[in-house]
């Protein structure tokens, strides 16, 4: 019989893209195909731990599979990704779920095989990263996100700004090599695959040897054929006059700049250890939108860091209208073990947090409407990406990021559509195929 598998991701495109990762792995190893958790031989949860509620959210369903390892004994279940690789997690993980076959840390990926094999022989395998300096070049991606392609240029994070997890259970950052870089960005055109999206905690700081970050990328948009290049994330403190003219250089790359502020309050920038001011942050917008004007700004941003006052948050909000973004991720604060900011006083209450990102999300959806509504009427191309059964709608992203949805008699996905938008939602757009 098939042995199958399942896979659940968490966090970060990071996570999404390790979890395609595992799933070539288990391919290798014998597993022929995905199905849901009760059909299948071995369960893997990729974790993340950037907020108290991703990890939550894990513990909930690996909590409910007890019952099914009762009924199948041979069913391996596996955790690993970020959360596994949280300081003393491992002993937590071990008591409150005893039934765990195999724990891996984030550089552990490429163990899987070996480990699963062990697992054979061990009740429980665990096997968690040292920071050797690796970059963990290796396994071959089984990819499921068709026509994007995402592909790995840096690995871990040294900013240890205050409030995240991320350089402790992701290590030092490491930098791909350009030349591995490229190739696989040129075996993926050759492939078929429409958009390549470069990933990095802060793509900005990525070097090997002569290559910085706005060579990389003006050497992977050479490559040619018609594809889509987008990177993320860029940190505004290393986001340069040189990356701009590379965008501006090249039709592919998208003037897509997501670039996460976390707070309008210089104060608070600086206790999160961010290395910008506020007014700096605007000045690298208004770099960009000089060069390119037709371009759009996303950002992340964090209410309720500890001591915020009102006033501080009211920056935030200006920050908003100010860097006029299109869209935003927000976040309540929430404290990491073990990062300096939980060891910070000046705790925000609850209630207070949650009023002020209702507020937040209330300005933020205000310029993304007014910014979609501006599409209405107007011609785009829209890259289709999958089908929507609910709606019975194709739907693709357009150059700076709006999904837009349309129907079609023939199955596009993969192809460059024209659409004409007759209705905007929020950040969907809704339009008839040209
Ligand atoms: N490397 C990226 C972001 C990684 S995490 C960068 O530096 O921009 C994604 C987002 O999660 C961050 O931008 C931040 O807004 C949010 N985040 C990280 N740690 C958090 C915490 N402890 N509480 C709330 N939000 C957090
Ligand atoms: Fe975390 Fe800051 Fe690194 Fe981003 S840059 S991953 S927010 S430490
Ligand atoms: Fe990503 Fe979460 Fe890890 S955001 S890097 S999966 S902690």
């Amino acid at each position: 019989m098939n042995m199958k598998y399942h896979i659940v991701t968490y966090g970060c495109q990071m996570n999404l893209h390790e979890s395609e990762k595992i799933a070539g792995i288990l391919r290798s190893v014998g597993y022929e195909e995905e199905a849901p958790p009760e059909e299948a031989d071995i369960i893997v949860f990729n974790t993340c731990c950037i907020r108290e509620h991703a990890e939550n959210h894990a513990f909930g369903n690996i909590g409910a599979l007890k019952k099914l390892k009762k009924e199948k004994p041979w069913l391996i279940i596996a955790v690993g990704g970020c959360m596994a690789q949280e300081p003393g997690k491992v002993q937590f993980l071990k008591q409150k779920f005893p039934f765990l076959d195999i724990i891996f840390g984030t550089h552990n990926i490429f163990e899987l095989a070996a480990l699963i094999e062990r697992k054979r022989r061990e009740k429980r395998v665990i096997s968690l990263y040292e920071d050797r300096g690796e970059t963990e070049d290796g396994a071959r991606p089984f990819r499921t996100s068709y026509p994007n392609a995402w592909v790995n240029i840096t690995y871990g994070c040294n900013n240890f700004c205050t409030y995240c997890i991320v350089p402790y259970v992701r290590g030092r950052e490491r930098s791909r090599s350009a030349e591995a870089i490229v190739e696989e960005c040129r075996a993926l055109i050759r492939e078929g695959y429409k958009e390549i999206t470069l990933l990095g905690q802060n793509v900005n700081s990525y070097r090997d040897g002569e290559v910085d970050f706005p060579a990389l990328l003006d050497r992977v948009a050479s490559i040619e054929g018609k594809f889509r290049l987008r990177f993320m994330t860029s940190h505004p403190k290393d986001f340069s006059a040189r990356l701009v003219a590379v965008m501006k250089k090249h039709d592919k790359i998208l003037n897509l700049l997501h670039l996460p502020a976390q707070s309008g309050s210089s104060r608070i920038l600086a206790l999160m250890n961010r290395r910008y001011t506020r007014e700096e942050y605007l000045q690298k917008i208004a770099l960009f939108r000089r060069e390119i004007p037709e371009g759009e700004v996303t950002t992340d941003l964090i209410v309720a860091f500890p001591t915020e006052t009102d006033e501080e948050f009211e920056e935030t909000l200006s920050l908003v209208r100010e860097a006029d973004f299109s869209s935003a991720f927000t976040f309540i604060y929430s404290p990491r073990t073990g990062t300096a900011a939980a060891k910070m006083e000046g705790r925000i209450p609850e209630a207070v947090a949650k009023a002020r990102i209702a507020r937040l999300i209330e300005a933020v959806n205000e310029n993304t409407r007014r910014k979609s509504e501006g599409y209405v009427g107007r011609e785009i191309e829209v890259l289709c990406e999958d089908y929507d059964e609910k709606r019975g709608l194709y739907l693709g992203r357009e150059p700076l990021g709006r999904m837009g949805y349309f129907a079609s008699e023939n199955n596009c996905i993969g192809e460059f559509v024209r659409i004409r938008v007759t209705q905007a939602n929020g950040v969907s757009l809704y339009g008839e195929k040209l």
